[in-house]
């Protein structure tokens, strides 16, 4: 795997110190709301695991499956492949995603989950790509990790092709991988 990556992006290291200190704003924000945590698979496995260590407040576990992506390609329609087990009618929500690129799958998820009428939805985002936004998209997440350029990028449950998920950093892909 590791020669197919171009660049380390962020280490284990950075990773872990970024999730203490979102895991300390969110434990403060959602003290005594009880919230539903609501991961978007599958991207986010690697994410969703260890922050939820890090939110130190009662919180139930949740999952999302969209389907939307081929390869480096969005394909413009979404569909829910799998909906959140729990009634989140007038709950406190937080959508943990692994990247928010153009932004049409979490406006597609927030659309989704806002139907359900939620007390309060807020987005959590490990990473943030503001260079290929879809300017359709109006939703900023509250909550960023990490900004990064615009490049592909695997690991950390970040796939190509659902590849590359298991490598416990943030790297640029080579675009050789995916030009061939
Ligand atoms: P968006 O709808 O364009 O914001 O893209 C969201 C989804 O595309 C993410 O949840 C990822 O699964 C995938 N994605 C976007 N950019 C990357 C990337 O650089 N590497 C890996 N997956 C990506
Ligand atoms: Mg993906």
């Amino acid at each position: 795997m590791e020669k197919d990556i171009q660049e380390v992006l962020l280490t284990e290291a950075q990773i872990r110190e970024r999730i203490r200190q979102l895991g300390e704003v969110l434990t403060e924000e959602y003290a005594d709301k009880n919230p539903v945590i609501v991961g978007v698979m599958k991207g986010v496995v690697i994410f969703y695991a260890d922050m939820i260590r890090h939110i130190k407040v009662p919180c139930q576990m949740d999952f999302m499956w969209i389907s939307s992506y081929e390869g480096t390609n969005s394909t413009g329609s979404m569909i829910v492949k799998r909906d959140v087990s729990a009634d989140i009618k007038g709950r406190h929500v937080v959508i943990l995603e692994d990247i928010f690129d153009t932004g049409n799958s979490l406006q597609f998820v927030y659309n989704h989950l806002m139907e359900k009428e939620p007390a309060s939805l807020e987005i959590c985002t490990l990473l943030d790509k503001p260079s290929r936004r879809n300017p359709a998209v109006t939703l900023k997440p509250k909550y960023v990790g990490f900004q990064v350029p615009n490049a592909f990028v695997v690991g950390y449950g970040l796939d190509y092709n659902e590849y590359y998920r298991n490598m416990p950093y943030i790297g640029v892909l080579r675009p050789e991988v995916y030009e061939k």
